[in-house]
């Protein structure tokens, strides 16, 4: 069997995607033109072609736009539908999915609207896929501590069917420390928490997501390798880091797919999973991820297994229900 046929072949978990990186230029522009939004492009393929970027902040410049197509329990619907369907065609049997509600919050939509159409698709896809889904509310990170506070309690009618909460958007100058309150809070009220440190921010941010945050994921992680103590940590006690590829390639974290240092962590040790983060933006699903992987740092067939097995051992299912898939 070749590498591209065992990869689509294998049953996967998905640990790190952004619901909001899922929508695609084909979407965007149906919702624009539903709801009378004029977006700066002339066409499916413009949006296409805006897709360059030179870092994080210049990526979520567009994403926050982006998300902006997104108004009624219908789009969310529509947004969450596209996702699990194409699951579903890679196989990807379990996923954990973030969302931002701030970023619908603040432009006045409701929390009822998004999770609603969220909780709808869900339902469906279980029932006609089999698939099994979790939910990841993330903090945007450039906010305030207060507004996230504000926002674990706006979430209150739905904390029963959210299972974790996150930290994203731009890690510069806003380091895991600034939320020590707030991820207290979620973990006092049950929830499994992950933060995203050292995609490009320094070693130190990890530090502090283990230490101040008590995270049971890393997101991305990537720059723990510049640290030998932290990544002898993180191997000792097995805290999974969530890395996305096409993403770090995208993002000019790395400048070529040949640097990528995912093989290498996971040959050391450590518990590495693959993602797509936010596929439509970033040129690839999950598979595709992993294909890129193959193509530029030869991956062999016991490291592909390995990744396709780790994805199940980090997620946050059950200990009888990884075992289904390990
Ligand atoms: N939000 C969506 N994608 C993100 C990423 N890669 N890093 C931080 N925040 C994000
Ligand atoms: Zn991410």
């Amino acid at each position: 069997m070749s590498l591209k046929h065992l990869i689509s072949a294998l049953p996967k978990a998905e640990l790190h995607l952004h619901i909001e990186g899922s929508l695609s230029p084909q979407l965007m522009w149906e919702l624009a033109q539903k709801h009378h939004i004029s977006l700066p492009y002339h066409s499916v393929e413009e949006i296409e072609k805006a897709y360059n970027f030179s870092d994080l902040q210049s990526f979520l410049d567009l994403y926050y736009a982006g998300a902006d197509v997104l108004r009624n329990e219908d789009d969310f619907y529509q947004l969450m539908m596209a996702y699990l369907q194409r699951c579903h065609q890679e196989n990807v049997v379990h996923t954990e999915i973030m969302f931002d509600p701030q970023t619908h919050t603040d432009r006045g939509v409701p929390f009822s609207t998004f999770m609603k159409g969220f909780l709808k698709a869900v339902q469906v896809a279980k029932g006609e896929y089999g698939i099994s889904v979790k939910l990841i509310m993330s903090f945007l990170r450039h906010l305030s501590e207060a507004q996230a506070l504000q926002t674990l309690r706006d979430a209150e009618a739905w904390y029963d069917v959210i299972d974790a909460v996150g930290l994203d958007s731009s890690e510069l100058g806003h380091p895991p420390e600034k939320f020590e309150r707030v991820f207290a809070e979620a973990r006092t009220l049950g929830f499994k928490v992950v933060a995203h440190a050292g995609e490009e921010g320094p070693p130190d941010y990890i530090w502090q997501a283990i230490n101040l945050l008590s995270v049971d994921r890393i997101d991305h992680g990537v720059r723990c390798q510049e640290d030998e103590e932290l990544m002898e940590l993180i191997k000792q006690r097995q805290i999974p880091l969530t890395v996305c590829p096409l993403s770090n390639l995208k993002l000019c974290v790395i400048d070529d797919m040949s640097q990528h240092n995912i093989l290498k962590l996971l040959d050391a040790g450590l518990l590495v999973t693959v993602n797509s983060d936010d596929p439509t933006y970033f040129g690839g699903f999950l598979n595709e991820n992993f294909e890129a992987l193959d193509v530029a740092l030869g991956m062999t067939e016991a490291q592909c297994r390995q990744l396709a097995k780790n994805s199940f051992t980090a997620s946050f299912l059950s200990e009888e229900e990884k075992q289904k898939w390990i």
